[in-house]
Order: C-alpha cells, then sequence, then structure tokens
C-alpha cells in the first residue's frame, strides 16, 4: 500500500464509561493509519485531555500498539463520563461552557479529524463539540449497554454478555449444593441486553429486563413449579434498571453527587425469599463486567470498527459512524445513532427464545 504524499495526522480519544476492546479499537486505527503513512495522536481522558493546557495527547505508533493491546482491558488513552463540557461543572457548584476550549485544544493539535470512540451520550457531545468546532468526525460505537442505535453491536457488549454468563456457570453448581435461589443483577444502563442474552445463554430461570414489566407473584409462581419438578435451585437474572414493584427505580449515591443503578437485585432476593420461603444469595457483578480481557468478537469488531473509521477519513466522509449490520461493517449518520435509543423489542427473537425455553420473563 502506498503512503500518502502529505501525512495526514488523526486523532482518537475514547469517551464515557470504559468497556473490554478499547484498546483493539485504538491498535487498529493505527496499525491502518501507519501503512497509509499517517500519525495518529491519541487524546487522554476524552475530551479532558483537551481542556487541560498544555494539551495531554500523545503520538501513536505501531511499537505502542503490539499484539499485547488486543489483549488488554479499559483504555490505554484513558476516559471519563463525567463533565459534559457545555455544562462543566466548576468548583463552586456552578457550571460553565468550555466547548470552546476543548476546540481550541483541538486545533493546537493540528489533526485533520477526529475519531471518537462512545456511547450514545459521548458521540452526541462530539458531534456538537465537532459542529461547533468545525472539524471532521468519525465515531465508533463502544457501549457494554449495546443501546446505540443503527449498529447490531457496539465494542464491549459480547464481553460483558461473556462475564455475566460465566457468572451464572459458576453460580449454578453452588445453587445446586445448597439448594439456593441465586440472584445475579447485571448492568445495562436503561435496557436488558446483557440480561436477557446473558440469561439466555447461562440457563437462566428468570431474567427480569426494563421493557417487560413483572410481578412477584409471576416469579414465585415459577419457582414453586420448579421446585414441584423436583428441583431446589433457581437462577435469577435481573438488569439493574427494572425497577421495583412500586415502580421505582433503585438508585446509590455516589461521590460527588453521582446517582447510578443499584439495588434491585437485593430487592427482588428479599421478595423472592419471603414469597418462596427460600434461602436466596444475591451477586451484583458490577464492573467486572467491563473490564478484563475482550472476547475474540469484540476484538474483531474493534479493529474492523478502526479500520474502517480509517476509511472513512481516506473518502472524506464525515458526520459518520461504524457500524455493523448484516454480518459487514458500514456507515450511518452519528446523528441517526444517537437519535435512536435500542433497548430490547420485547416482541424480537431473543424475548421469543427466552419464552420458547421456558424462561419466566416476570409478565
Ligand atoms: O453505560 C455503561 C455502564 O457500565 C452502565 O451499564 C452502568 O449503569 C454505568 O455505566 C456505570 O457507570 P460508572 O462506571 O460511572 O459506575
Amino acid at each position: 500500500m502506498t503512503g500518502s504524499a502529505t501525512p495526514k495526522r488523526v486523532a482518537i480519544l475514547t469517551s464515557g464509561g470504559d468497556c473490554a476492546g478499547l484498546n483493539a479499537v485504538i491498535r487498529g486505527t493505527v496499525m491502518y493509519a501507519a501503512q497509509l503513512g499517517w500519525e495518529v495522536y491519541g487524546i487522554e481522558d476524552g475530551t479532558h485531555g483537551l481542556i487541560d493546557r498544555p494539551i495531554r495527547a500523545r503520538k501513536l505508533t505501531v511499537d505502542d500498539v503490539g499484539a499485547t493491546m488486543l489483549r488488554q482491558g479499559g483504555t490505554i488513552l484513558g476516559t471519563t463520563n463525567k463533565g459534559n463540557p457545555f455544562a462543566y461543572p466548576m468548583p463552586d457548584g456552578t457550571t460553565m461552557d468550555i466547548s470552546d476550549t476543548i476546540i481550541e485544544g483541538f486545533r493546537e493539535l493540528g489533526c485533520e479529524a477526529m475519531i471518537g470512540v462512545g456511547g450514545d451520550g459521548s458521540l452526541a457531545i462530539l458531534r456538537r463539540l465537532a459542529q461547533q468546532g468545525g472539524f471532521p468526525l468519525i465515531g465508533i460505537p463502544k457501549t457494554i449497554d449495546n443501546d446505540l442505535g443503527q449498529t447490531e453491536m457496539s465494542i464491549g457488549f459480547d464481553t460483558a454478555v461473556s462475564v455475566a454468563t460465566e457468572a451464572l456457570d459458576r453460580l449454578q453448581p453452588t445453587a445446586a449444593s445448597h439448594d439456593r435461589i441465586m440472584v445475579l443483577e447485571v448492568m445495562g444502563r436503561d435496557a436488558g441486553h446483557i440480561a436477557l442474552t446473558a440469561g439466555i445463554a447461562g440457563g437462566a430461570d428468570v431474567i427480569l429486563i426494563p421493557e417487560i414489566d413483572y410481578t412477584l407473584d409471576k416469579i414465585a409462581a415459577h419457582i414453586r413449579k420448579i421446585r414441584q419438578n423436583g428441583r431446589n435451585f433457581a437462577l435469577i437474572v435481573v438488569s439493574e434498571a427494572v425497577k421495583t414493584m412500586g415502580g421505582e427505580n433503585l438508585m446509590v449515591s455516589l461521590y460527588g453527587g453521582q446517582q447510578r443503578f443499584g439495588g434491585i437485585g437485593h430487592y427482588i432476593g428479599a421478595e423472592v425469599a419471603h414469597l418462596c420461603q427460600a434461602e436466596t444469595r444475591v451477586t451484583v457483578l458490577g464492573h467486572v463486567q467491563r473490564g478484563g480481557q475482550p472476547s475474540a468478537q469484540d476484538r474483531l469488531l474493534a479493529q474492523a470498527f478502526g479500520v474502517h473509521a480509517i476509511n472513512l477519513i481516506r473518502e472524506g466522509k464525515f458526520d459518520r459512524m461504524v457500524a455493523w449490520s448484516d454480518r459487514k461493517v458500514i456507515d450511518v449518520p452519528i446523528a441517526e445513532a444517537i437519535a435512536h435509543y435500542q433497548s430490547v423489542d420485547p416482541e424480537g427473537s431473543l424475548v421469543m427464545t427466552a419464552r420458547g425455553l421456558g424462561i419466566c420473563l416476570g409478565d
């Protein structure tokens, strides 16, 4: 492959919650860009690297992205899921629009285009920055929640599902040994993709997702039936955004006033113990789903997305997000991807599969 006469200089940043496969996507872009004779600059800690002065970014060479990176969880560039630059929290409690600082920082870097690896929130912010600053942007979808529109798969989802499935594999023998009902709370924000997919793969008896309303009576009846049929243990998977019977989202308050989902697993565990007169134990899987080695599929998707992103820059096609559809990498307008929130389709194939397998969805 021949290099271009004037080396292009492109920037990449990872933004939002981390997930497995981010390093593989960085590697994909750097490897392909190097073949074209282009330079890639990695911006540190999402847009935060462009807020600080001096800006925090570094040139990434082929030597920096050896095959070890394929196997590494997290992101070598760092990331952030706080601090919307259009309403940036200041130490005195007020907010400030610091978007121009970021845009100036990007200009200082001297890159011709930015590749932003993020979920819906990050891509919306980056797109607004790109429009305001007049710089070309390509988006790459990543999120364990798999809730971005226009792509069947986002980087990180497959690994998170594998981790949750493995958790069920490990919970099943101990549940059977002690005749217990095991409740596994998984992430996913407002979408139940992780719970549904891992629940089916891991042989759950009950799967609760925010898209399908449940009653505790239905769950208890299902567990009683399992027992009547001679099995004294059961596995329940519950997605973190499932509400209580009273319609409340259970949240935890964190440092800096942040709120995150947390508590529904313990709520379901306690209610089921009471209704079924059974021992329950609750596992909250949490960030284990985001860390660790990426699955083969996430490594593949990440590198394919990285290569396609560089190709889009080559073609001068901007404001696009790379996507996976029908066994192919395609690209779609970023605006369309972030406009459509992809929750679980209650009539979709996986819900039908779960029902066909006799899994209780609580309804
Ligand atoms: O969006 C990814 C995600 O892992 C969600 O599934 C989860 O609700 C949230 O991020 C957790 O955020 P944090 O890392 O800030 O605790």
